[in-house]
């Protein structure tokens, strides 16, 4: 089987960001998760250079567009290998091929009668470099620019878009998969329900000469995005390359919501215009905001790929975007975030069943995987185990096929935890003290080992640095470069006598950076049935805790904060009446929380929220959900008592 995986072609006319970093990580993952299931894959990455914005951006840095174009797209290239992604190609629309095809495209689309001359008024928006319709306007303004469309009227060249409407509703009705997530396919297919206007491919010369001049016409330029869509078919050498052949017809996209018009609507009716069949599927992931705020230069909250990999090290930086966000929905980026899923999921779970697991092998075994006792039977913790293996490599494959991340780390995370629960209820530490029990001492550890060296398997595509660390240690890194994604689940096949590095720490903890404020509801989850692996690191002394003055408060009043979907603003008595700011909206109705006695924070010093001062924090347990979600449950007392009793 082939794959061919793409990322869009970002424009140089700013530096990676967090949101470039996303979408060309999943799609790294996705075509490692690919190669691990033996397919060929070729995946491709690049930079869309052409058009009035870089001409502009470029003007502003006092280079010449060609200059600056240089200068940014290497600025991409190099900050891909600090992410661990390995594309196979990167392509430029500057690259003479690209020009070459661009112009070959133009001219048999025209040739076929497909691209006419025509005056045209519209209203045109720069940022998106496109004409929007009246329909597209909020209050007047463009939606994601938020600024005024200028109305154009000029003579140019027009695709005919519309005559491939009916074509294209029908394809998408019959291929479900050929938008996904479904949301988008509806927004598709709602926008298909108005009759489309022709595509205004061209800009005269006359307002923009940076672009890709029309074979038939020199007074013109290519339209960047007309010349953007195609650079997936230079990228693989349309029409009489090689890779052509083997690859278009496994073509798959991967883009954000912001560009779904393009890819869904002006794309497949130019590929359909060229007489080739549409790529297969168009993976669209949702917006990365920050601290729940959009991303923005003037905001100055860009959060920079680099700076991340420097923090939490490129694996964390991987894992947690992967499992973080739902695909297809937005979701917010923070450093509590992520440095809670940093020491939680990899420095605790993952992290510490490791070096645990290793350690025992070391301690009980010599330092070698012991032999696996063939002919033995298998307890039903054995069973448990093989079985959660089985289960989680098929929703792991299923998940991964149809870009559910999140979902593929949980049903990894799931035997982790399993694993964490078979050392505990089999206890090797016990085991050993009784001879009698040596080989089912190795037994077990013969299975942890083997588990360990499965789970290194599915995480190769999400963590390659990691999952390689774990194969080597295990002693199979020779077996690790080979192994493919059928070695989940065979029980057996992992060379007893191995020698292992116990040595190795996969995620040491990173603790707070001081000046790093914590947003007001994040905390460190506990991991649950493990009390051991949450205690020992980041321990504080009793002064410390005395300093915090925890006390039982009455909440006697409680209102919605206008203008805030999360906050709530509570009158409490503890003794005293103080006003506290609470982000539980989501989880308690006003109401029901009067004569509630809850646990709060009383010597914290005094924040503004939403312009109302905040004297102290209620407390709240935070519990994850399976999907994804979080459920809050306020702290209270287990018996009455007086508010204001001191909590310690
Ligand atoms: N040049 C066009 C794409 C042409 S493809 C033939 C373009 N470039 S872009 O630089 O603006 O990149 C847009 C893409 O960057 C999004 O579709 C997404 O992949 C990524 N992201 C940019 N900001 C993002 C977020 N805040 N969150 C998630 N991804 C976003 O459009």
């Amino acid at each position: 089987m082939t794959t061919y995986v793409t990322t869009p072609i970002y424009y140089v006319n700013a530096m990676p960001h967090l949101g470039h970093a996303y979408t060309t990580i999943v799609t790294d993952a996705y075509s490692r998760f690919k190669r691990l299931c033996g397919d060929d894959v070729r995946f491709q990455t690049g930079t869309d250079e052409h058009g009035e914005k870089i001409a502009e951006a470029a003007a502003k840095a006092g280079e010449t567009p060609r200059q600056y174009v240089d200068r940014i797209a290497a600025t991409f290239k190099e900050t891909w290998p600090l992410l661990s992604i390995r594309q196979d190609y990167t392509i430029r629309t500057t690259d003479p091929d690209h020009i070459q095809t661009v112009q070959d495209i133009l001219q048999v689309v025209h040739d076929r009668g497909d691209i006419y001359f025509s005056e045209y008024s519209g209203l045109y928006c720069q940022g998106c470099e496109r004409f929007l319709t009246e329909k597209e306007l909020v209050d007047g303004k463009c939606p994601d620019h938020l600024v005024e469309p200028k109305a154009i009227s000029e003579q140019n060249y027009f695709f005919r878009m519309s005559k491939y409407q009916d074509w294209l509703i029908d394809h998408i009705q019959t291929h479900p998969e050929f938008i996904t997530p479904e949301r988008y396919r509806n927004e598709v297919l709602s926008f298909l329900s108005e009759p489309l206007e022709d595509l205004c491919i061209s800009r005269p010369t006359s307002r923009l000469t940076w672009g890709i001049p029309l074979p038939f016409d020199n007074k013109f330029v290519t339209y960047v995005w007309f010349d953007a869509l195609i650079n997936y078919l230079t990228g693989i050498g349309y029409p009489d390359g090689a890779d052509f052949a083997m690859y278009w017809a496994a073509a798959e996209h991967v883009i954000a919501k912001d560009i779904l018009k393009p890819h869904a609507i002006y794309w497949p009716t130019m590929i359909r215009a060229l007489g080739l069949e549409p790529f297969q599927r168009l993976h669209v992931h949702g917006y990365w905001n920050v601290d729940a705020t959009k991303m923005s230069k003037s905001l100055g909250n860009v959060v920079r790929p680099k700076e991340l990999v420097d923090t939490y090290g490129v694996d964390t930086v991987r894992y947690f975007l992967l499992r973080e966000m739902s695909f297809g929905l937005d979701s917010s980026f923070s450093a509590d975030a992520i440095l809670a899923r940093h020491n939680a999921d990899l420095a605790n779970d993952l992290g510490n069943l490791f070096s645990r697991s290793l350690t025992m092998i070391d301690k009980y075994a010599d330092g070698r995987i012991p032999e696996c006792c063939a002919g033995f039977l298998f307890t039903p913790e054995d069973q448990e185990l093989m079985s959660a293996m089985a289960s989680m490599v098929a929703q792991y494959r299923e998940y991964m096929e149809n870009f559910r991340f999140h979902k593929a780390l949980q049903a990894i995370w799931e035997v982790i935890s399993l694993l964490n629960r078979y050392i505990v209820g089999n206890a090797p530490w016990e085991l050993a003290k009784d001879a009698r029990h040596g080989d089912r001492l190795k037994m077990v550890l013969y299975h942890l080992a083997e588990a360990l060296w499965m789970i290194a398997l599915v995480l190769k595509p999400i963590m390659p640095g990691t999952a390689e660390k774990m194969a080597s240690a295990l002693g199979l890194q020779k077996q690790f470069a080979d192994a493919g994604i059928d070695a989940v689940g065979q029980w057996g096949e992992v060379p007893s006598g191995t020698v292992i590095d116990k040595g190795a720490q996969l995620f040491p903890r990173v603790e707070k950076k001081a000046g790093v404020p914590a947003a007001p509801s994040a905390g460190q989850p506990l991991v649950p049935g493990k009390p051991e692996a949450n205690i020992g690191e980041g321990l504080i002394t009793f002064d410390q805790f005395k300093d915090v003055e925890l006390r039982v408060a009455e909440i006697v009043a409680a209102e919605k904060v206008a203008k805030s979907e999360k906050l709530l603003k509570l009158t409490v008595k503890a003794p005293e009446k103080r006003t506290i700011v609470a982000g539980i909206a989501l989880h308690y109705t006003p109401e029901a929380l009067i004569g509630q006695k809850v646990i709060i924070v009383a010597n914290l010093k005094p924040a503004k929220l939403m312009g109302i001062l905040s004297h102290g924090m209620v407390l709240a347990a935070k519990e994850q959900q399976a999907d994804g979600s979080e459920r809050l449950v306020l702290a209270t007392v287990a018996a009455p008592i007086a508010s204001g009793s001191r909590v310690a």
